[in-house]
């Protein structure tokens, strides 16, 4: 089967990455964003648009704190795609996750080499001195009607750990990902629509020299690309990937 396919590619790859979406996520209890039922559905994404940040802080910092309550608010915990993709990093077969979610669960998996594209909604960061504080209190503090939340060491503004809409990513991740991707013998695009860029380039960069495999639930921009495409769950495919190294 194709799944034996992919994992003797895997074994025979001298460089191996995965690049996932919010789809590995939604068996957590997150939503993704574009399927129905998602945030862009519950959600204006013009309301995460860094300009809206910067002209209206309060506003923003109230609705960022109901959207993280709607996708984060439940327990959350890794799940089997997480657990399978940090599993292939440990069989020596996967070198890398570079992820569009903001929601830490790979590294809460086990996975150690995480490039984060998006950055990371567990934490907060200060405009004026980029220190770095943990997001749960600061939560605390909006509903308590302490808004727009300022930094502790310095008074200045703090701004979610995450790249808004009309923001640059950070320039060491992109590049790190890049790498990643022009080196890939393998490429495992995983629960992405595909859609934004520019993490949507590095799946067509990876594929000039490498193999490129997409595991999505639909269908994606890529899907004519792929060396292999699953239309399937990524909580199953990717442990019966990760199972053909135990
Ligand atoms: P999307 O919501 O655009 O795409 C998620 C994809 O995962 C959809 O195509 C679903 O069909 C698929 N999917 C959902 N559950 C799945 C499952 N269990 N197995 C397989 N596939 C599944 O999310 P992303 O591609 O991650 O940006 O979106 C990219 C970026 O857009 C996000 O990082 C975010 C958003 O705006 C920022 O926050 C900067
Ligand atoms: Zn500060």
């Amino acid at each position: 089967r194709d799944i034996d396919a992919v994992a003797g590619e895997l074994r025979a790859a001298d460089h191996a990455v995965a690049l996932t979406g919010a789809g590995v996520s939604t068996a957590s209890g997150i939503p993704d964003f574009r399927s129905e039922g998602g945030i862009w559905d519950k959600f204006d994404p013009n309301e995460f648009h860094y300009q809206r940040f910067l002209a209206d802080p309060t506003t923003f910092w109230e609705k960022r704190v109901e959207m993280h309550e709607a996708a984060f608010g439940g327990d959350v915990e890794p799940n089997a795609a997480h657990e399978a993709l940090a599993e292939m990093e440990r069989a020596g077969v996967l070198d890398a996750v570079v992820t569009q979610n903001t929601d830490g669960l790979h590294a809460a998996a086990g996975s150690e080499s995480v490039v984060e594209l998006h950055g990371t909604g567990t934490r907060v960061a200060c405009e004026e001195c980029d220190s770095r504080f943990d997001a749960a209190p600061v939560h605390e503090r909006v509903r308590d009607g302490d808004v727009p939340p300022t930094c502790e060491d310095c008074g200045g503004l703090l701004k979610p750990d995450v790249v808004l809409f009309g923001e640059e990513m950070p320039p060491g991740a992109f590049q790190a990902a890049r790498n990643h991707a022009q080196d890939a013998d393998v490429f495992l695009a995983v629960g992405s629509s595909l859609s934004v860029q520019p993490a949507a380039s590095l799946p067509r960069l990876a594929a000039r020299n490498g193999t490129l495999v997409v595991v999505n639930l639909e269908e994606t921009p890529l899907s004519g690309t792929a060396d292999y495409e699953f239309l399937a769950d990524v909580t199953e495919v990717l442990p019966a990937v990760a199972g053909r190294f135990l």
